[in-house]
C-alpha cells in the first residue's frame, strides 16, 4: 500500500509520515527531499533560480517516475495535489491522505522556519495568515479528493493509521 501524505506547509505531513511509517514499519519517502537530491540544492534555492513552473514540472515528474517500494508512506509537498493530473495520480496509484488543518493554526506552526518556504519568506506575520488562507481556498478543491481525511489537529500516528484502514 502506497500512503500519500497531502496537505498545506506545516500541517505535518513530513512529521506524521515519519510517525506513521515507523508504526506501519514501512520506508518513508519525502518528495521535496527527493528533489532536494536531484536538483543538488534546497527547494528554496531552486525556486529562486529556476522559478514555480520548473519546480512544479520537476515535482510531477518525480512524483509519477519514482521507484515506489510496494508499500511505503510517501509526504508529498503542500503544492503537489494542486498541479497538472498530480491528484488524480495519487489516487490511482495509492491512497491519498489529506491531513486538514485550519488557516490560523498553519500560520502559528509557519513562523519559525519559514525561510525553508519560498512562498512565505518575504511574508510578515499578518501577510502570513492572509496568504494561507486564502490559498487554503484555491487548493482545498483539490485536496478534498483524497481517499481519506484527517483532522491534523491533535493527530496521533494511530489516529492517522486507524482512519487509513478503517476505509
Ligand atoms: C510548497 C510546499 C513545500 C515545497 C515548496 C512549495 C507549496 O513543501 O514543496 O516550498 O506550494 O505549498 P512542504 O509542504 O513540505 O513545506
Amino acid at each position: 500500500m502506497k500512503i500519500f501524505l497531502i496537505g498545506f506547509m506545516g500541517c505535518g505531513k513530513t512529521t506524521m509520515g515519519k510517525k506513521l511509517a515507523k508504526t506501519l514499519e514501512y520506508p518513508v519517502i519525502d518528495l521535496d527531499h527527493e528533489i532536494e537530491k536531484v536538483t543538488g540544492m534546497p527547494v528554496s534555492a531552486y525556486f529562486a533560480k529556476e522559478g514555480e513552473p520548473a519546480f512544479r514540472a520537476l515535482e510531477s515528474k518525480l512524483l509519477k517516475e519514482f521507484n515506489y517500494p510496494d508499500h511505503c508512506v510517501v509526504a508529498t509537498g503542500g503544492g503537489t495535489p494542486c498541479f497538472y493530473d498530480n491528484m488524480e495520480w495519487m489516487t490511482a496509484n495509492g491512497t491519498s491522505v489529506y491531513i486538514q488543518m485550519p488557516a490560523l493554526a498553519l500560520a502559528k506552526r509557519l513562523e519559525n522556519g519559514k525561510e525553508k518556504r519560498p512562498l512565505l519568506r518575504d511574508l510578515d506575520e499578518a501577510g502570513i495568515v492572509d496568504f494561507i488562507t486564502q490559498k487554503l481556498l484555491e487548493r482545498d478543491p483539490f485536496y478534498t479528493k483524497a481517499k481519506v481525511i484527517v483532522n491534523g489537529l491533535n493527530l496521533s500516528p494511530e489516529l492517522l493509521k486507524q482512519a487509513i484502514f478503517q476505509l
